[in-house]
């Protein structure tokens, strides 16, 4: 079988390729004139240059690029993810996709190099299944360097793993609204006309268990909230009601005032209490792509390519009310509520934007998900567009480890 080739020659070949590309990069600078500084890459530059704009740039189909660091058997995998074992359509055309940045160079993650410098030190990544999304492509990639990789589920993690050779631990602390949320069914059986059949009381002031006791653990945090925050999460039977200091907040607050008084109290606790060399990574929201309704009407996704950079705002300008325009809509709250701290925004979302091709839309693995929870085009199947992240990601954790 061809995948039983490529998965016992890939790892020599690539490993041969990665010496090249050490070698390469290390000797590079001695074979070039003087006409080398003035090289757009800031990799040769002096740390004093501003650390080029990863975050904007188009896709190139390049069906040399290399290959995925893994394929459908990382043991970190996710079932409804899990693309190739799940046999969707395109897999090699969804990952000869790259992204290129407008005015400076994206390296491809090298897990050797990475790892090495990450030694003796933690990545924790926090929020909902899109952050998870997210580290199981950078675990089936880290895993590479290290086979010996073993799961790890301790301090509240959902999901995570360690590294023996390199005493690392990258985990996935699962706390959707990163505030502390808990069920309070309705008191009283007196009926009444609302159909309130209970609340979800959220303590605005209060972290999520998950993730209260971790901040001296991690040397490297990632956070992100969003995709919780709507109305097919909590209808108004069963909606989100904001409490602080223990009371509720009066007059109650919509979904979006209390999205933002959440994101205000969740950054200015980071800022007090996570210490200040630790690296703070804030991940701007992952765009859906339901095409003709939303996930619940039959919205699909099932595009053979990108889309096209004039598509773009039609699909996600709020001022054209499409079923996916949330995304641009909370990353304005999310970019107000970071401004002036030392979080950093991590915005993957327009070069997300356009990969309306990279969900696992029917391929889910079970026979009955699509008829009873439609397509997924919210999550990115994997390998695929979350392992672009992962490039992104260690890019600039090696820029401010190696400067800083
Ligand atoms: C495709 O990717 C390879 C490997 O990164 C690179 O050498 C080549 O120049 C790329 N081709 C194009 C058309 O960008
Ligand atoms: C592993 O890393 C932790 C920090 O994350 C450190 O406290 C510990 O001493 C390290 N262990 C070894 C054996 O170096
Ligand atoms: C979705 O498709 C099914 C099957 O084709 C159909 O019965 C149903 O009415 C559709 N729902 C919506 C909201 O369009």
């Amino acid at each position: 079988m061809p995948t039983k080739l490529y998965s016992s020659i890939f790892p020599s070949i690539f490993f041969l390729s990665l010496i090249f590309l050490f070698l390469y990069s290390t000797f590079l600078p001695l074979y070039t004139n003087n006409d080398s500084s003035s090289l757009p890459t800031n990799k040769f530059l002096p740390s004093s240059s501003p650390p080029c704009n990863l975050f904007k740039g188009h896709w190139v189909f390049n069906s040399t690029k290399g290959k995925p660091f893994y394929d459908d058997t990382c043991p970190f995998h996710r079932n409804a993810w899990n693309c190739l074992k799940n046999k969707r359509d395109n897999m090699g055309i969804i990952n000869s996709w790259k992204w290129v940045p407008k005015d400076c160079k994206l390296e491809r993650v090298d897990p050797w190099r990475f790892l090495g410098l990450m030694r003796n030190r933690n990545i924790g990544f926090v929020g909902d299944s899109l952050n998870e999304n997210f580290l199981v492509s950078f675990l089936c990639i880290l895993r590479v360097a290290d086979e010996g990789a073993k799961k790890w589920k301790k301090k509240g993690a959902w999901r995570g793993a360690y590294f023996p050779k390199y005493n690392v631990t990258v985990a996935y602390h699962r706390a959707v609204l990163l505030a502390k949320y808990k069920w309070n069914p309705k008191q009283s059986v007196v009926s009444d006309e609302d159909e309130l059949k209970g609340i979800y009381r959220v303590d605005v002031d209060i972290l999520a268990d998950e993730w209260s006791s971790i901040a001296d653990f991690y040397h490297v945090l990632v956070f992100n909230t969003g995709h919780w925050w709507g109305y097919d999460k909590f209808p108004k039977e069963t909606p989100l009601v904001f409490y602080r200091h223990g009371r509720p907040i009066s007059p109650p607050l919509g979904l979006l005032d209390g999205f933002k008084v959440v994101l205000e109290n969740m950054v200015h606790h980071i800022q007090k209490e996570v210490p200040k060399n630790t690296l703070k990574f804030w991940r701007l929201q992952s765009p859906r792509h339901f095409y003709g309704g939303d996930w619940n009407e039959n919205g699909s996704c099932l595009f053979d390519r990108p889309l096209e950079e004039e598509q773009l705002d039609l699909w996600f300008d709020p001022s054209n009310n499409g079923v996916n325009k949330e995304a641009r809509t909370l990353n304005h709250l999310i970019k107000e509520a970071v401004q002036g701290t030392d979080i950093q925004l991590l915005d993957l979302t327009y070069l997300s934007e356009f990969r309306a091709d990279a969900h696992p839309a029917i391929w889910l693995g079970k026979k009955d998900a699509v008829s009873i929870w439609g397509q997924d085009c919210m999550h990115w199947c994997l390998p695929g567009l979350p392992d672009t992240w992962v490039d992104v990601l260690v890019q600039l954790i090696h820029n401010s480890f190696e400067t800083g």
